[in-house]
């Protein structure tokens, strides 16, 4: 199974060039509701693609929503008011506050009869506030574990509205929005007032639940942020099509990156800007309180690099609870230490995040100090940046704002534990950060893997690079298409033609799709991988011109976060300088087994006593010939296989890289 224990991030220097970034978590579980409540058909186009948009979009599939996917767009067929599926469903919703809060309101007012359920730390997430103003009309929900908090058991009930509905504001505005997106559905006989109890916060989110509201074509006259009132015989009116601007709190990430750059070039943000109706876009005020130079269009945001510029603030982030997190990060590389306050809803966030974000800076080198519902960060002097392990405590935030700590001017490896838990709201984040980014220097990380035929290097290095998230170089690959084309235009693979093989070979537009092999869009990744052009390839690669002609296009997979590349020369002469360099080897019996059952896997009948005399005479001319001969580099580690399988080698050389990076 994919696992990413960590990644390393290597130490960036500055980000540019121009982005877009994926759609706003809290519009399109909004937006999905919304649609799903609607009679007849919206398209929801740009919809965000995440572990929460995926687990609303599971709900809405079981409560009996016909939806139709197209690449970032779902069309989405209404339940018009009333539940087409009656029967008993649980309904999974991951960690996704917006998934759990607004459905769970929706689904009581429906009269459904469903069980909410959820990751472990959506059981320590607050609902009674709003299982409280539900019961109020009749509602009946029921805790199926700890009272006051998912997982719940709704049971169809007699919605009565006799009076106003009241509803805590001070733990989490979500609960007013569920209230605000539910109670339409049953505004036939009379208008609905809500009432607030304490100060609400994280107001910004109200806004947007009340301008989604407005496209649905339901107005809500509010009273201050006392009282909303829902107008007697509301109606959610579908737009017809609707589409989901980027996500503010995803721009964050990107404006400090920017912010942090060193140099004076300039980051593009493409799809927000100054007409966005997130709170989060005021993440621009905050940062520019900080120093950050950004420039904001209608539907676009550009930040100039300003690392050494940035200063402390004093400021009360309630209207930015998410990106506020950011700030910290950006507190760390400031002159002056910076306050954040009133953020009280970070306790009840995907995990505590006053102490998370405390806790992590501190292994970063900082002075933190931390109060109920505020921070004071101290900003880490140049050369005192260490390296750290950053637990990221299945918070996406967390994952993307420590990536942030990847700039620090000591040059410091920062590693993020966990990575993937960005998927919550960005699945391809860092790969969106690395398109973007220079490091300091030539710091990228290679791992090389290199050892005789059918030693298993190829399945090592490939399933290291998925442990690792870096990307995988099968260099053998090249030779063997070298060989492959060279034989389909009829070129005949003698020395004497090497200059037209060369010429074949670098014409080529080649591509790479993760273990796909394209050219000029044509797929041959299984056609390279027959004996016969195993041999072709063992011809080709001996030809000088040739190995000088692949050497280029070689060293372009080193990319951030890092590469493994397996093959003959990677550790002597295309990445003379890696990290880590290993000769991965067996007997020659063992490896003619593992041919042999390989072979008899694929349905090829074969001989183990003649393969094992084939290896070794192979093995012979390999390491006996004059280019790029098969040898151990002088630096290497030598791995012998012979009793270990496929996980354990792969232990052995993460533990040797491990040894060599963050301790
Ligand atoms: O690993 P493989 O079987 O796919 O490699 C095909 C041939 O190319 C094999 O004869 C080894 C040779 N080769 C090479 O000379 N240099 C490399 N870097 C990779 C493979």
């Amino acid at each position: 199974m994919f696992s990413q224990p960590y990644l390393d991030l290597p130490p960036l220097k500055s980000a540019s060039g121009s982005v877009a970034l994926p759609g706003s978590k809290s519009i399109s579980n909004r937006v999905l509701l919304l649609a799903a409540l609607s009679e007849g058909q919206t398209w929801v186009h740009d919809l965000l693609d995440s572990d929460d948009t995926q687990v609303m979009l599971n709900a809405l599939e079981q409560l009996g929503c016909h939806l139709i996917k197209e690449q970032h767009s779902v069309r989405i067929t209404g339940l018009g008011g009333s539940l087409k599926n009656t029967a008993e469903l649980t309904l999974f919703l991951g960690n996704a506050g917006t998934a759990m809060r607004p459905l769970c309101a929706a689904l009581s007012l429906l009269g459904a009869n469903v069980s909410m359920t959820g990751v472990q730390r959506m059981y320590e997430r607050p609902i009674k506030d709003l299982v409280s103003a539900l019961e109020q009309i009749g509602a009946r929900i029921e805790y199926l574990q700890e009272p006051g908090f998912p997982p719940l058991r709704l049971q169809r009930s007699n919605i009565k509205i006799n009076g106003p509905i009241r509803v805590r504001g001070d733990v989490s505005s979500q609960f007013l929005t569920a209230l605000l997106l539910a109670l339409p559905l049953v505004s036939q006989d009379s208008d609905i007032h809500i009432e607030v109890v304490g100060e609400l916060i994280s107001k910004p989110y109200i806004e947007i639940t009340l301008n989604l509201l407005a496209q649905f074509g339901v107005q809500v006259q509010r009273d201050e942020w006392r009282t909303f009132t829902i107008t007697k015989g509301s109606k959610y009116i579908s737009p017809g099509a609707i589409h989901i601007e980027s996500d503010a709190s995803s721009a964050s990430y990107f404006i400090a990156a920017a912010a942090l750059s060193e140099g004076t070039e300039v980051l593009k943000i493409q799809g927000i800007g100054a007409h966005s109706i997130q709170g989060d876009i005021r993440f621009v005020e905050a940062a520019r309180l900080m120093g950050a130079q950004i420039t904001m269009g209608p539907q676009h945001l550009e930040i100039k690099a300003n690392q050494r510029q940035l200063r402390g603030i004093d400021l009360d982030c309630n209207h930015i609870p998410d990106a506020a997190m950011t700030l910290v990060m950006m507190a760390l590389f400031a002159k002056g230490e910076t306050h954040l306050r009133n953020i009280g809803s970070w306790r009840v966030k995907e995990t505590d995040r006053i102490s998370a974000m405390a806790k992590e800076c501190r292994k970063l080198g900082a002075v933190v100090e931390e109060g109920p519902d505020w921070l004071r960060i101290q900003p880490i002097e140049a050369s005192q940046w260490r390296a750290a392990s950053v637990h990221t405590y299945d918070d996406h935030r967390m994952a993307m704002c420590f990536s942030l700590a990847a700039f620090n001017p000591n040059a410091q490896t920062i590693r993020i534990e966990d990575p993937r838990c960005v998927g919550k709201t960005f699945p391809n984040y860092f790969e969106t950060l690395f398109n973007l980014v220079q490091t300091q220097g030539d710091v990228i990380p290679v791992i090389c893997i290199d050892g005789p035929t059918a030693s298993g290097k190829g399945t090592l290095a490939s399933k290291v690079a998925e442990r690792l998230g870096f990307h995988y170089l099968d260099s053998g690959a090249l030779y063997r298409l070298s060989a492959f084309l060279a034989t389909e235009h009829g070129i005949e693979l003698a020395l004497t033609q090497e200059s037209a093989i060369v010429d074949l070979v670098s014409k080529l537009s080649l591509r790479f799709e993760g273990p796909l092999i394209f050219i000029d869009d044509r797929e041959i990744s299984q056609l390279i991988r027959s004996e016969e052009v195993g041999m072709n390839a063992s011809k080709v690669s001996a030809m000088p011109m040739l190995r000088a002609a692949l050497i280029d296009l070689q060293r372009s997979f080193k990319c951030l976060p890092g590469l493994v590349a397996d093959g003959r020369d990677m550790a002597s002469v295309i990445f003379p300088g890696s990290k880590l360099k290993i000769y991965l080897t067996a007997d020659a019996l063992t490896r003619a087994k593992r041919r042999h059952k390989q072979l008899i896997s694929m349905g090829i009948t074969a001989n183990i006593d003649n393969l094992y005399e084939d290896l070794k005479a192979r093995d012979e001319r390999d390491m006996t010939r004059l280019v790029a001969p098969l040898k151990p580099a002088a630096d290497a580690l030598l791995l012998d296989n012979s009793d270990l399988s496929i996980e354990q080698s792969v232990e052995w050389v993460l533990n040797w890289w491990q040894s060599k990076n963050i301790a």
